[in-house]
């Protein structure tokens, strides 16, 4: 495997000047809360919200942002370490186990049943909603583990992007999967080597899962001023969603939700207010014909190239989701959110299904889960890779979709 050298002198320079500002900063001014951030001066951190936001904070810790990274656990790691259930064969004398040894958690490549290489999981990436991929420390490099697991398949597959029959464990990471699936990490540099770019990291300065303020932007000052103005019940020094405009609304979404991008800055920083431009080299293309993008990560230009977007001036992605709640897969509740716009719709097939299936359940039919191409997983003993499955948010009349809904409401 290759190894990345950095400069020590440059990171070591970095390194003081980080220390040094960081002192500064944090210092803590008078009715300043003093809980020192990584991301620095300004952001507090979520356990300073659960005081006053106490339900919210609750609920939250249920959701898949909270928890689409985490260090690494017997808990947090869905995929079993029990031995018959811990392998992933790449062949039938070429597989690797999950195993917890006594040093940590490791995935070990076998030949032969001989041990060749093993590495321990550095960090979870995704919260288990559908999968899970892992990922491992270098020094300072980050690099993907050769397993990754499907919820829906309850197994074990190969990782997305690698080979179907070698082991590998070759493919580096940059900071791009922690900043849609995380609030921060610490990037000591980045440099060229032959074709590509390396981030170097911080391993011991992450902040893993979406935490309150990378929505909501720093918040210590409104912690600040509400901690010594209880009185006070307009909220202060902090982004009033409500009144940003629905692009800008949207735009918080997209950071994450529309694609991958080339950046000119990182969207660890990006506050609700902020335009994508200020973060994306080049503008992304929306309108036109959106049907055939991918279904994963598009939910952007999906949704804003729908009639429900166009024609009305107010559709965002908050009139269907409340981000603070585990909503997944609850139709009736879903379902209310369009009869706020679509209260009286006739059907012409109504009368063959029962009366309230139209009514509970709008999305099988208009937002039908739709096979991904770009996140395939293979299992082991298949030959092709399964394509997840994941809800389009182009809205529109699905024929073949309304089909099966008719017929399995047929018993
Ligand atoms: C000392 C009490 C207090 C603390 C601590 C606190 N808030 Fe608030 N916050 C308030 C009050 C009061 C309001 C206004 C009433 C409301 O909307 O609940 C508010 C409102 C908000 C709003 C709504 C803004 C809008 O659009 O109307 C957001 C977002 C928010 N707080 C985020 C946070 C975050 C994030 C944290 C933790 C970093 C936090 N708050 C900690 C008191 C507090
Ligand atoms: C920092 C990046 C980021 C931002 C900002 C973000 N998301 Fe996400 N979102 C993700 C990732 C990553 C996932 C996949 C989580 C997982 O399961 O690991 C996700 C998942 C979701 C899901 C699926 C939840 C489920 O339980 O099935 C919904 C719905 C969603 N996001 C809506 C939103 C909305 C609405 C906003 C804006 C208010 C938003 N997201 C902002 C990154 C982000
Ligand atoms: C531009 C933002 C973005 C980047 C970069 C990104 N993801 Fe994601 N990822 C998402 C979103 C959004 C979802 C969920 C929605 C979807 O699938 O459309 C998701 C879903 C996932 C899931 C499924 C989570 C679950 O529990 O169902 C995994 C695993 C995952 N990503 C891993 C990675 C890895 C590993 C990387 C880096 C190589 C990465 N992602 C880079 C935005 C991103
Ligand atoms: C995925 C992004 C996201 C995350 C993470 C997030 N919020 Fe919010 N929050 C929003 C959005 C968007 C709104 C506005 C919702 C609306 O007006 O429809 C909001 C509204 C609020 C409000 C005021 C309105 C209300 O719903 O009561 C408070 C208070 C708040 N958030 C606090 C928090 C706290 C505390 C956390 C962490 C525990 C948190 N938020 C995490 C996106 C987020
Ligand atoms: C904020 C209001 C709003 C919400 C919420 C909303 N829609 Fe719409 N929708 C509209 C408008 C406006 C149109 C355009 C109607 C027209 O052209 O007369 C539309 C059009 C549609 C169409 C026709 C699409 C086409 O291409 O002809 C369907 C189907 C639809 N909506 C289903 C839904 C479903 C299902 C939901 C919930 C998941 C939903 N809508 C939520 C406002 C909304
Ligand atoms: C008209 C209603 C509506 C709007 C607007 C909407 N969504 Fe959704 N979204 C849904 C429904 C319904 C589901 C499917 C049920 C579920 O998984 O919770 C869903 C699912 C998702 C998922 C999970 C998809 C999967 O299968 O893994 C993500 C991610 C998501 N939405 C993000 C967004 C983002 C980001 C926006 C704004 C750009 C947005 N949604 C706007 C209704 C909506
Ligand atoms: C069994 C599948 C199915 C279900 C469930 C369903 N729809 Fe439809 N919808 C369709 C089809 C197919 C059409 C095309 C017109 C028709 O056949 O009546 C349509 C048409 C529409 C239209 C466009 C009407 C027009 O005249 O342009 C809207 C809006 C709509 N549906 C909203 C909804 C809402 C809101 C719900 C949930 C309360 C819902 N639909 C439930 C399949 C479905």
């Amino acid at each position: 495997m290759q190894r990345y050298k950095h400069s020590l002198a440059i990171t070591a320079i970095i390194f003081i000047l980080v220390l040094t500002l960081s002192q500064c900063l944090s210092k803590p001014e008078k009715g300043m809360a003093t809980t020192a951030d990584l991301r620095g001066t300004g952001y507090i951190g979520s356990a300073a919200c659960t005081n006053c936001h106490q339900e919210i904070h609750k609920s939250y810790l249920a959701t898949a942002h909270r928890n689409t990274s985490a260090s690494p656990s017997t808990a947090s790691i869905k995929g079993s370490f029990e031995s018959g259930r811990n392998a992933f064969h790449y062949r039938a004398n070429v597989k690797v186990a999950m195993e917890q040894r006594s040093n940590g958690l490791f995935q070990v490549a076998y030949m032969n049943d001989q041990e060749k290489q093993a590495f321990p999981f550095g960090v979870v990436v995704g919260s288990g909603r559908k999968a899970q991929t892992y990922l491992y420390w270098y020094d300072d490099n980050v690099f993907q583990l050769p397993v990754s697991y499907s919820v829906w398949a309850k197994a074990w597959v190969n990782s997305p992007s690698y080979p179907a029959d070698k082991v590998r464990f070759d493919r580096l990471i940059n900071i791009g999967c922690f900043e849609c699936h995380g609030s921060y990490i610490e990037r000591k540099g980045t440099q060229q080597e032959g074709e590509r770019m390396v981030d170097y990291f911080d391993k011991t300065k992450v902040i893993y899962g979406m935490d309150c303020e990378r929505c909501h932007g720093p918040a210590a000052e409104h912690v600040s001023f509400h901690s010594s103005h209880p009185e006070e019940k307009q909220a202060q020094h902090i982004a009033l969603y409500k009144q940003l405009s629905r692009q800008r609304q949207v735009d918080l979404c997209a950071q994450c939700h529309s694609g991958g991008h080339t950046t000119k800055n990182s969207i660890f920083s990006f506050k609700p207010g902020d335009s994508l431009s200020q973060y994306f080299s080049s503008a992304i293309k929306t309108g036109g014909d959106v049907s055939k993008l991918d279904v994963h990560g598009n939910q952007y230009q999906l949704i804003t190239g729908s009639q429900c977007y166009i024609k009305s001036n107010v559709l965002s992605c908050t009139s269907c989701h409340n981000p603070h709640v585990q909503e997944r897969e609850n139709m009736a509740v879903l379902s209310q959110r369009c009869a706020s716009c679509h209260q009286a719709v006739t059907h012409s097939f109504a009368a063959k299904l029962p009366a309230n299936a139209i009514n509970t359940n709008c999305i099988d039919c208009h937002m039908p889960a739709l096979p991904s191409r770009a996140i395939t997983l293979k299992q082991e003993e298949k030959t092709n890779a399964d394509p997840n499955l994941i809800r389009t948010h182009f809205i529109s009349i699905y024929p073949e979709q309304t089909k099966q809904f008719i017929e399995s409401h047929k018993n």
